[in-house]
This record gives C-alpha cells, sequence and structure tokens, in this order.
C-alpha cells in the first residue's frame, strides 16, 4: 500500500549528487517546509515536495501524519565493529581508573580480549549477541551498518563474523555493508617474531581475503594502520591485495598518533580515513585531492579522554566528512548515532546541518550507497526517521533526548 508521510514542518531532502559532499554543500540540507513524501508500495520513494502540490495518485494512500514534526533520512553508520562476543566493562573500569587503551593492548588485554571471545563462541550465539545491539542501534535511528570483521585474526573465526553480519542482512532485515578487518592486530600466536608477524601478513593477503571474497562475505577491506597494530607498509600490502580481489578500501588511521594512515588513505584513494585525530595541512590536501570521504568517531575520543579530530579543519579544507559510532567492544560500544552527531558538533566542531549531512549522505556516499540511501529523493528506499520535533538542531541541543519518535526502512515501520 503506498503512504503519504504528510505535512511535515520540515523535510530534509539531502538532495543533490551521488557523490560525498564538501564545503559549503554539507550545510545545504535541502529542507522543504509543509513537505510530504510519498512511498510506493516497494518500499521506494516516488515524490517528495511540498504537500499542496501532493500529486494525486496518492489521494488514496494511507497517511502518516507528521505535523509539529520533522522527516529525514534513517541514519548511515558507516564505522562499526558490531559483531563481538562478550563484553569489556572491566576495560572500562580500568580507563576510568587511569589505565591507558595502548597499554592495555600492548598487554594482551583489549583488542585481543575480545578475539579470544569471539573466537570460542558459536555462530548462533553470535548472532543473538549482535543482533540484540543492533535492534537497539535502529531504535536510535540508524537504518544502514557498515560493519567490520577483525576479532578473529584467522579465517574460520573472521569468517563466522561475516556470515553474522550478512545474516543480519538475509535473516533479520538490517541494510548492511560489511568489511574484512582482519588486519586489526597481530594476533597471539603472530606476536613471536620478526618472521612470524609478516607470515600473519601473509596470510591476509593470500588466504584470508581470497577466501572471503569467493565467498561474496566482504564488501570492503580495512586495516588498523596505527601505532601498535600495523606501520604503512603492511597497511598497504594488505590494502592493494584487497584492492586486487575488487574490495573497496577503508583505513582505521591516525588515531594514537601522526603515523600516515591519512597520507596512504589518499595514496589509495581508499573510500574512507576513519579516526584522523593527528593530521597536518598536507594530509587534509591529500584526503581532499583524493576525494576520500573523512570519518569522525567522536565517541571514541569521549570514551578514552583523547583529544577530538579536527572535524572544523577538515571541511574548512573541503574534505568531505561522515560521522560514525566505532560502536566496538573497547574503545567506544556506543550505540546511539544521533547522539554521536551531537558529539560532532561539540568535540569535532561541526555545526548541527553539516552533522546531519555527516551522518547520512556522506556515511551513505562512503559506502557507495548513496543511490539507494542517505536522502529522501525519488528513487531512494524509503528508510527514513519521524523526529518529535520540527527542529532538527534539537538532535544537538538536546542530546541524548529520545526525539527519533519512527523509524522506517524500506518503506516499513521498524521502530
Ligand atoms: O576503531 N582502533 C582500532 N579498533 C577499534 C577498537 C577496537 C577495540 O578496542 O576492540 C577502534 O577504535
Ligand atoms: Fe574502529
Amino acid at each position: 500500500m503506498a503512504r503519504v508521510f504528510a505535512r511535515a514542518d520540515a523535510v530534509l531532502t539531502l538532495a543533490g549528487p551521488d557523490g560525498p559532499r564538501a564545503g559549503a554543500a554539507m550545510s545545504e540540507l535541502g529542507i522543504v517546509e509543509g513537505g510530504s513524501v510519498a512511498v510506493d508500495d516497494g518500499g521506494a520513494i516516488a515524490w517528495v515536495g511540498a504537500h499542496a502540490a501532493l500529486p494525486s495518485a496518492f489521494a488514496e494512500a494511507e497517511v502518516v501524519d507528521c505535523r509539529g514534526r520533522a522527516l529525514m533520512p534513517g541514519l548511515v553508520d558507516s564505522h562499526t565493529h558490531l559483531v563481538w562476543a562478550g563484553d569489556r566493562k572491566d576495560e572500562l573500569e580500568l580507563r576510568l581508573g587511569g589505565a591507558d587503551y595502548e597499554a592495555i593492548f600492548a598487554r594482551g588485554g583489549g583488542i585481543l580480549s575480545s578475539v579470544r571471545k569471539t573466537r570460542a563462541i558459536d555462530e548462533d550465539e553470535l548472532f543473538e549477541q549482535s543482533h540484540v545491539r543492533i535492534r537497539r542501534m535502529r531504535r536510535c535511528g540508524t537504518t544502514t551498518f557498515e560493519i567490520k570483521s577483525g576479532y578473529g585474526l584467522e579465517l574460520e573465526a573472521e569468517r563466522k563474523q561475516l556470515r553474522v553480519a550478512r545474516r543480519l542482512a538475509r535473516q533479520a532485515g538490517y541494510r548492511v555493508r560489511t568489511t574484512c578487518l582482519a588486519a586489526h592486530a597481530v594476533p597471539a600466536e603472530a606476536r613471536g617474531s620478526a618472521a612470524d608477524r609478516a607470515a600473519f601478513i601473509d596470510r591476509i593477503c593470500e588466504q584470508i581475503l581470497p577466501a572471503l571474497v569467493r565467498e561474496q562475505l566482504a564488501d570492503f577491506a580495512d586495516v588498523f594502520c596505527d601505532r601498535g597494530a600495523f606501520d604503512v607498509e603492511e597497511s598497504r600490502r594488505v590494502l592493494q591485495a584487497a584492492r586486487a580481489l575488487g574490495l573497496g578500501l577503508r583505513v582505521h588511521a591516525n588515531e594514537l598518533g601522526p603515523t600516515g594512515g591519512a597520507a596512504l588513505a589518499a595514496e589509495l584513494g581508499a573510500s574512507s580515513a576513519d579516526h584522523l585525530l593527528y593530521l597536518d595541512d598536507d594530509d587534509r590536501r591529500r584526503l581532499r585531492e583524493a576525494g576520500v570521504v573523512a570519518t569522525l568517531l567522536p565517541g571514541t575520543s569521549a570514551v578514552l579522554g583523547k583529544p577530538y579530530a579536527d572535524g572544523r579543519a577538515l571541511i574548512e579544507a573541503g574534505v568531505p566528512v561522515a560521522v560514525a559510532t566505532d560502536c566496538n567492544p573497547g574503545s567506544c560500544a556506543f550505540e546511539n548515532l544521533a547522539m554521536v552527531l551531537a558529539l560532532a558538533c561539540y568535540g569535532n566542531r561541526l555545526l548541527p546541518a553539516q552533522a546531519v549531512c555527516a551522518a547520512t549522505h556522506n556515511a551513505a556516499a562512503s559506502l557507495g550507497l548513496a543511490d539507494q540511501v542517505g536522502s529522501l529523493q525519488p528513487g531512494r528506499r524509503a528508510d527514513l526517521l519521524v523526529l518529535a520535533t520540527a527542529d532538527v538542531r534539537d538532535l544537538v541541543y538536546h542530546a541524548g533526548s529520545p526525539l527519533v519518535e519512527q523509524v522506517w526502512q524500506d518503506g516499513v515501520r521498524v521502530a
């Protein structure tokens, strides 16, 4: 049955080109006042405009009264690690007591502790634990998810994580893109010698990535290119192997220091470079010239007590910016992207309109999905949020309040 979301005080269409948006374009939300959105029975947007101009073809459609409300695209979380086993609340307390994230990691805790739990768990149980989280995330307004592996660090367990990510899409109906992050950390069994470490990189390039691509489990590959993880040479090898297999590229870059990951992302024309706490003008210029989306993860800065990436400088430099949760068991288990959007304003110095573009269209563009989601335009999927306010700035002003009233995916109410 066709449906009309009718008479919203503001429809944030984010109408515009499919590519990532930069500079002034990030503030242009394409707002239609007194607007309506018509959705066909296939779950696609059929028409958007001022309600007075609604085509008569939709006269009989079911109406969702949006008076006093704003309508916006469903949020797109373009960086999550949401498939993991167990939790690391013990580290939360250690860190709040003064322990350092990198020190915990170097001692074999951190990522490696989630690796032990994720290797040990059975696939159905991993699915159940992950399903609980993704359901909450969608209830907060996220309708598209990028999900990384990276708590397996061996073929079997990486495959198990990505199979769960695919099942969340096929079996549970979530909109998901997957990323193989086998280069997340050097696993315990490869920490003995430089040769073991090199052999692990070989395994990623020659065994893990090819198998996962063959099984169509990965859309992208990612590397944690940073202090204590992988250096630029190692990261380049993995990313080049991934590219040769047809995968898109994403990079965890410059989170812990000015470690060269952002320049590498630019050199390889990655879809996204993420974190970016330590950048200089030259890095920003390279990202802009290569068209890399800079993905900010302010929740992680908040949890780890780190500086915030300078989002305003990135926007002023003409780099397209996205915002995501980084939802993971250690450095930030935040699930609420609307809340993180607010943090991008207070921490990364984005304006509310820029943060909305960052968490919708630009995030979708970094995933190659902007022709489907991230804006409200005819032909796009009807993934949309009805807000309990007419002013989207309330997501920032009243950060954390329950302002996402209705969540719709493919024209079906999901929360
Ligand atoms: O993006 N930086 C590396 N990976 C994650 C942290 C993962 C973890 O601590 O389990 C991140 O912050
Ligand atoms: Fe991450």
